[in-house]
């Protein structure tokens, strides 16, 4: 799918949609449609051609005239393409794996009605006068079960990959808004189309803040007219971060992140410069690769894999920042880091557990995350009548947060009262407060806390009702 990105993207595309079409129950077709410039009935022919290169400008992903049909044909057993450029009618074309070498190298031609039904056929994305739109059939990953249930979840799982994937390759040109991608599934049985589901962009160093005040850093090496820089990250720590996990296990993503021309070729791996070791785990650098630099690098066909020589590990090693720093000496940094995280205790406080108040999904959720004050009653959340406006009281004796049933008609404007209402105001309290119905009686820094509280919450809580 990536693959197919890339040509929507060289096509100037500021939408491309996946649509995912459900027949007899199961997922068999895709589409994915773009409203770029499109192809005119001479570029078609080229464009179904295998290897057959165009003339590509300097900011093109495209680069060997493989990607359309090598990725289709990865994935599908047919690929039909429908494409319109302003002022031209709609073509098509059809190649299908199946009808045989007999067939040798000819794509058929689509006929110019169903071409143009395909095109116009109301898509979410308009496609004013130009656009393309591709179509997969027999879809190779699709076609496992029959049974429906997991047919849904093979489904949901599929496409949550596919977002993960589509996010972080392009998570500059989705960050940017220079290009949106959404999947749709249409259950053609049921005439229905499902909402769209956005790509957000999956940024591999979208940390809030680096490790060290003084990363990342970028370190430069200049030979014989060659230039390259590795901007080295430090993350700041494990984390259950979207952007940290990527797309499985982190430790595998330590390392390289090759980006051409905005696109992200490889997620992680030192190529050869380094051994991979958990110790590097928060150890992330990007190398942009540009015409300084471009031949250091080859790539596989599927633009997926960088390759490199020993030209590349010689500039690696003389690489230095404006300090000094080397990559061998980032890399120790890295080492210690995540020696010093581990050490850190990486045990949660325990917490006296929440009894009635909270709906049973959020206490089973806090009892998840939280180890328990062995042998204490848990704390319950309730609303009482105060001779006074203060917003909360809590009696130690009892396990008992009460809260000021004058605000609660206020605090729940149209929804209903209950033993469990306002869950997310009375977590809060809970986390914040929770601590001090452990032990045996209240220290002075507990007793300053809750008049700390009381003051600003009921200000707080008389505000909003204001
Ligand atoms: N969505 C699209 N909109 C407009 N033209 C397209 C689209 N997809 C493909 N093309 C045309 O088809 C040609 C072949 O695409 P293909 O992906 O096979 O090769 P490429 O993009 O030139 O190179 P690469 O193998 O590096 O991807 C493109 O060069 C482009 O002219
Ligand atoms: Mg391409």
């Amino acid at each position: 799918m990536a693959d197919l990105v890339d040509n929507s993207i060289d096509a100037g595309a500021t939408h491309v949609l996946v649509q995912i079409v459900k027949t007899g129950g199961r997922p068999r077709s895709l589409y994915i449609v773009d409203n770029g410039r499109g192809m005119t009935p001479e570029t078609i022919d080229t464009a179904m051609t295998v290897g057959r290169r165009r003339e590509y400008q300097g900011s093109d992903l495209g680069h060997f005239g493989l990607g359309l049909k090598a990725a289709s044909f990865s994935q599908a057993r047919s690929l039909t393409v429908m494409s319109k450029a302003a002022g031209d009618e709609v073509v098509g074309r059809r190649w299908r794996l199946d009808d045989g070498p007999q067939r040798g190298f000819e794509c058929d031609v689509v006929p110019g009605r169903f071409a143009e039904t395909e095109f116009n056929r109301g898509w979410r994305i308009p496609l004013a006068g130009a656009g393309t739109v591709i179509r997969w059939d027999d879809v190779v990953p699709f076609a496992a079960t029959h049974d429906p249930r997991h047919v849904e979840k093979i489904l949901n799982h599929m496409i949550t990959a596919a977002c993960q994937h589509l996010g972080m390759v392009f998570h500059r040109f989705l960050e940017s808004n220079k290009i949106s991608i959404d999947f749709e599934v249409r259950d053609v049985d049921g005439a229905f189309v499902g909402p769209p589901i956005p790509v957000t962009p999956l940024d591999p160093f979208g940390y809030s803040r680096s490790a060290r005040p003084d990363f990342p850093k970028t370190l430069t090496a200049e030979v014989d007219g060659l230039r390259l820089r590795f901007r080295c990250h430090l993350w700041p720590g494990r984390s259950s971060s979207a952007q940290f996990m990527l797309t499985g296990n982190p430790a595998d993503h330590q390392g390289l992140y090759f980006y051409r021309r905005e696109r992200l070729l490889q997620a992680g791996g030192w190529v050869g410069v380094h051994v991979p070791h958990k110790r590097l785990s928060f150890a992330r650098v990007e190398v942009e690769i540009d015409d300084d630099s471009i031949s250091l690098f080859q790539f596989n066909p599927e633009k997926s894999r960088v390759l490199v020589g020993s030209e590349f590990a010689r500039l690696a090693s003389m690489a230095r920042a404006s300090d000094g720093t080397s990559l061998n000496q980032y890399l120790e940094i890295a080492e210690d880091i995540f020696k010093t995280a581990n050490k850190r205790n990486p045990k949660r406080t325990s917490m006296i557990h929440p009894g009635s108040g909270l709906p049973p999904r959020v206490r089973a959720t806090i009892e998840k995350e939280i180890p328990p004050v062995a042998g204490e009653k848990p704390i319950d959340i309730r609303w009482a009548v105060f001779p006074d406006d203060s917003f909360f009281r809590i009696d130690r004796d009892d396990h008992t947060l009460w809260l000021n049933k004058r605000y609660r008609k206020m605090l729940l404007g149209d929804k209903h009262g209950g033993l469990n209402d306002l869950p997310l105001v009375k977590s809060l309290l809970y986390l914040l407060i929770g601590n001090v119905f452990e032990g045996d009686y209240l220290g002075p820094r507990d007793k300053d806390n809750l008049d700390l509280w009381q003051t600003i919450l009921t200000t707080a809580v008389q505000a909003e009702r204001q």
